[in-house]
């Protein structure tokens, strides 16, 4: 029941015209700072409306005038980051192998792409971490058929091994067996001989026979010593690490008509850089040299 607006005399403030039972409605007015924070919010809401996606519009929606979208962030930062890896692989490819080792920056990442590559293209062969398989060497560890310097890996890498590359590593073991060079019995002398490195034979087996034939056939490549010959690719023989399994039917089938083993070259299916780079991640899975 509205009645007459007046002041309240206690306060001096416009009373609203509501009585009830006596009671006068007060019309205090809002804070003045309230008011101000609440037309600010109101202003500010408008702004982030207009410049801010903001709201449905059929099928689509209010991009906003600074047409920014988090997936554009996200993008944008995936860019850079392409942006710079590209940038440190153009500065791979340039720079010298063994500069490129001494560059912290370059190495990081040299070793992200050679672990990628590596996966993608070796690991079939070599292993998971080149851990090897029979006739695939393992990488790391620091027996090494062609050498495991980074100059020796990138070589091996870029031309391969018997790949068919005009500058591929080449050798040839002979087929002691079957070209007729040494009779059967002649080979199990050579095993047992061998099989002195491996601990395959036993003290009470006579090898002088066989260690006469080692001499006489093998020492060119495998050395004197059995410590094998990296000019050859001949891996050594007086290490329990075995290229093939390990058991004296390796040895005899490998004198007889040796397995020898292809690598592809990688001249023809990786760039420069990416060739640097799988041969910088080999050198690091331990038996670098
Ligand atoms: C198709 C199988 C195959 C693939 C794929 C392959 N390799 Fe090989 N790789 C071999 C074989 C077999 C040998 C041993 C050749 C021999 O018996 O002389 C070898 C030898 C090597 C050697 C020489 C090791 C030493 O002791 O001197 C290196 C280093 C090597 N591979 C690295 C790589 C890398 C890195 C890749 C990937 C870019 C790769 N290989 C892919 C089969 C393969
Ligand atoms: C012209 C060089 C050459 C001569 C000579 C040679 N080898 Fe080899 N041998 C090699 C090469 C190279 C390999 C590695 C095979 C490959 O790359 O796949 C090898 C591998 C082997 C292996 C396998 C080693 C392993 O770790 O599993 C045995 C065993 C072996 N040779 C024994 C002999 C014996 C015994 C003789 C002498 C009767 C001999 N070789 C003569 C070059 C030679």
């Amino acid at each position: 029941m509205p009645t007459k607006i007046e002041k309240d005399s206690h306060t001096g403030t416009e009373t609203t015209g509501h009585v009830w039972d006596g009671i006068r409605e007060l019309n205090t007015p809002l804070p003045k700072w309230w008011l101000y924070v609440f037309l600010a919010t109101v202003v500010w809401s408008a702004g982030y409306f207009l410049l801010y996606p903001s709201i449905p519009l059929g099928g689509h929606y209010w991009k906003g005038l600074w047409g920014y979208s988090s997936r554009g962030d996200a993008m944008a930062g995936v860019a850079a980051i392409h942006e710079q890896h590209a940038a440190a692989m153009e500065q791979i490819a340039k720079t010298p192998i063994a500069d490129v080792e001494k560059d912290p920056k370059l190495m990081q990442t040299a070793l992200v792409a050679g672990r990628i590559t590596f996966a993608n293209n070796c690991q079939p062969c070599h292993g998971q971490n080149g851990s090897g398989r029979v006739g695939y060497p393992a990488l790391g560890d620091d027996v090494w058929l062609w050498g495991g310097k980074l100059a020796d890996l990138e070589t091996t890498l870029t031309h391969g091994i018997r790949s068919g590359d005009p500058d591929a590593r080449v050798s040839q073991m002979p087929a002691f067996g079957t070209d007729g060079t040494l009779k059967p019995e002649q080979i199990q002398q050579v095993a047992d001989y061998v099989g002195i490195w491996w601990g395959l034979t036993g003290k009470d087996v006579d090898t002088k026979a066989g260690a006469a034939i080692y001499a006489e056939n093998c020492v060119a490549c495998h050395g004197e010593k059995g410590e094998g010959n990296r000019d050859a690719g001949a891996p050594p023989l007086n290490s329990k690490v075995h290229l093939l399994d390990g058991t004296r039917a390796s040895i005899v089938a490998q004198v007889t008509h040796p397995q020898m083993g292809v690598m592809p070259n990688w001249n023809t299916r990786l760039d420069p850089a990416t060739l640097k780079s799988v041969a910088l991640y080999v050198h690091s899975l331990g038996g670098g040299e």
